[in-house]
């Protein structure tokens, strides 16, 4: 459920997982009107649909509206995930450790002892600060436009970064100083078309340079990168993985993610 979701790919992801599984599964996408989301889904309760994924802009809604939430929904306060059980509505959020899982397992770079910067401080940063925090980087500096904005996130994940020993910070986009192993683009800049909102000087030789978006949104980002000796990575894994870690909560099995996602990556190149 989202708006806009046509585009979306999670239909085929799923199909996949569900299919290389032996899992019977359904899964269609429903664009929903921009104050319908509730009605929805309760509607789609009502004709017995046992869980669903939520995009943009429901995530902050759909974690409102559980009945049980695990913990990094709650600390995201925003869910991608809604599982349904005799009246009861589940709310998770699978997608840090979608992009953990990306980082660590498919791109094979470790995060622990890692000097870590994030950069955006909406709903996309506050989706994967705790699980980033929970893969024991050295550090993570959050940095947003609206300095407010990654002090309050900061403030909310401040206890789990003291529990793994992870120095957690605030910085304003505009004044951001240091340098970094891994820099994390969860910013709609490359929507809005105002390119890359941070300086080179910020990544460190080698780092990895993360755009959460993938696909023409992610090239920007991508290019840049790749021009100031970092090596550069969009989000197509993250969603592959952040599928994964949904079927595994509603169906209790983990898909073959690595396979899907190559053959996502080539069906995109294939045209
Ligand atoms: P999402 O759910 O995709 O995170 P959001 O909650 O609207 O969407 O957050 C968008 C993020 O991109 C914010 O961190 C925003 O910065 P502000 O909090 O200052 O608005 C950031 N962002 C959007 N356009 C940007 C730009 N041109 N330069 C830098 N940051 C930008």
């Amino acid at each position: 459920m989202g708006n806009p979701v046509a585009h979306s790919q999670s239909p085929w992801i799923h199909a996949r997982f569900a299919e290389l599984t032996g899992q019977s599964l359904h899964y269609d996408k429903r664009h929903i009107a921009l104050d319908g989301f509730t009605p929805a889904v309760r509607a789609f309760i009502q004709e017995g649909g046992r869980g669903c994924n939520i995009t943009v802009p429901f995530k902050f809604e759909a974690a409102a509206l559980a009945t049980h939430i695990s913990a990094r929904a709650t600390l995201a306060q925003a869910s991608n995930l809604l599982q349904f059980n005799a009246g009861a509505i589940f709310s998770d959020n699978t997608d840090g450790a979608g992009l953990v899982n990306d980082i660590q397992r498919n791109a094979g770079f470790d995060l622990s002892g890692r000097h870590l910067l994030l950069i955006g401080a909406g709903g996309a940063g506050a989706g994967v600060l705790g699980p980033l925090i929970l893969a024991s980087p050295a550090s993570i500096t959050v940095a947003n436009r609206t300095l407010s904005k990654a002090t309050v996130l900061v403030a909310r994940h401040a206890a789990l970064a003291l529990l793994q020993k992870t120095e957690l910070s605030a910085q304003n986009l505009q004044t951001l100083a240091g340098r970094f192993d891994v820099v994390i683009n969860a910013t709609a800049s490359s929507l809005s078309g105002t390119g890359v909102p941070i300086s080179a000087s910020t990544l460190k030789p080698g780092a990895l340079a993360y755009d959460m978006m993938y696909g023409p949104a992610a090239q920007g980002f991508m290019t840049w990168a790749r021009e100031h000796g970092a090596t550069p990575r969009d989000g197509l894994g993250m969603l592959v993985e952040q599928a994964a870690e949904a079927f595994l909560v509603w169906r209790g099995v983990l898909p073959p993610s690595q396979q899907v996602l190559t053959e996502l990556r080539l069906a995109q190149h294939t045209g």
